[in-house]
């Protein structure tokens, strides 16, 4: 991360043949740097909890299921992160979190995949016999299955190699993140005790989740999205 903002630094050193850089392009990647930085707090965020919990001793009676838990909720916390920030854009012009996508996604993806193996392998030793007889007593499992397996192959097609390798198709592939989005809110509705029918025990949160998706698909919708574009020009024009 820093090695590549210190390569930028030296190619436009390099370029103006002068030990100083200019104030602009300077404050420019400085706010880069600090993007990044950001970034990866807010992949590392979880983590870094979890290893202070653990620290701590507070990672409740059931430290298994606490962790499992909390590794399922960064992973669905980062897919709308990273499905945010388009929307993001739109709304405010500024196209420079654009270019961090792919670190939130595989960050998801990471914890996605430590979730899972959390599941099989804390919770159930690995025992594939076990966990087949899961599948049919909790279906949400299924479904989170589903979005975990789109997950997993966009973070493998998210390298420049699939992306030469796969054309206008790995757009199409990328686009099924919205997909495995509704999966995981479903995911997380159905893993929690309650019912959505009349908004018992724990839903209020997977459904305010399903809002937020709701709202950041639609604001992919290119009316909606150009109508957002013209009221910020208006706004910034001072009409
Ligand atoms: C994109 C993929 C996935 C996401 C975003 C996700 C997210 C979540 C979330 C947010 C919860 C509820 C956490 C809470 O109680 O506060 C949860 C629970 C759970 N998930 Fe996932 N999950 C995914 C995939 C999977 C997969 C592949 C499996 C297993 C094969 C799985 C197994 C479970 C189980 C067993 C629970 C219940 C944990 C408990 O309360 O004891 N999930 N998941």
């Amino acid at each position: 991360m820093i090695d590549n903002t210190l390569k930028e630094i030296l190619t436009i050193n390099n370029n103006t043949k002068t030990s100083n850089l200019s104030q602009p392009h300077s404050k420019l990647l400085i706010r880069n740097l600090g993007l990044k930085v950001f970034v990866h707090l807010i992949g590392l965020l979880p983590f870094i909890e979890l290893l202070i919990r653990w620290q701590t001793n507070q990672l409740t009676v059931n430290p298994i299921q606490f962790i499992e838990q909390s590794l399922g909720l960064a992973a669905i916390n980062l897919i709308i992160v990273g499905l945010a920030i388009t929307p993001f854009i739109t709304i405010t012009g500024w196209k420079q979190p654009g270019r961090h996508r792919r670190t939130i996604g595989l960050y998801a993806a990471l914890y996605v995949i430590l979730h899972f193996l959390t599941f099989i392998g804390l919770d159930f030793g690995f025992d594939l016999n076990k966990l087949a007889r899961q599948l049919f007593e909790k279906p949400f499992i299924i479904v989170g299955s589903l979005a975990a397996l789109i997950v997993f192959a966009l973070a493998v097609t998210s390298f420049k190699y699939w992306k030469r390798k796969l054309g206008k198709k790995w757009k199409i592939l990328h686009r099924t993140i919205y997909f495995a989005a509704l999966l995981a809110v479903i995911h997380y509705a159905w893993a929690l005790k309650g019912s959505v029918s009349n908004l018992s025990g724990d839903v209020i949160r997977p459904i305010i989740y399903g809002f937020f998706v709701v709202f950041l698909l639609l604001m992919r919708i290119t009316t909606i999205k150009n109508w957002v574009i013209a009221k910020r020009i208006k706004l910034l024009a001072g009409r």
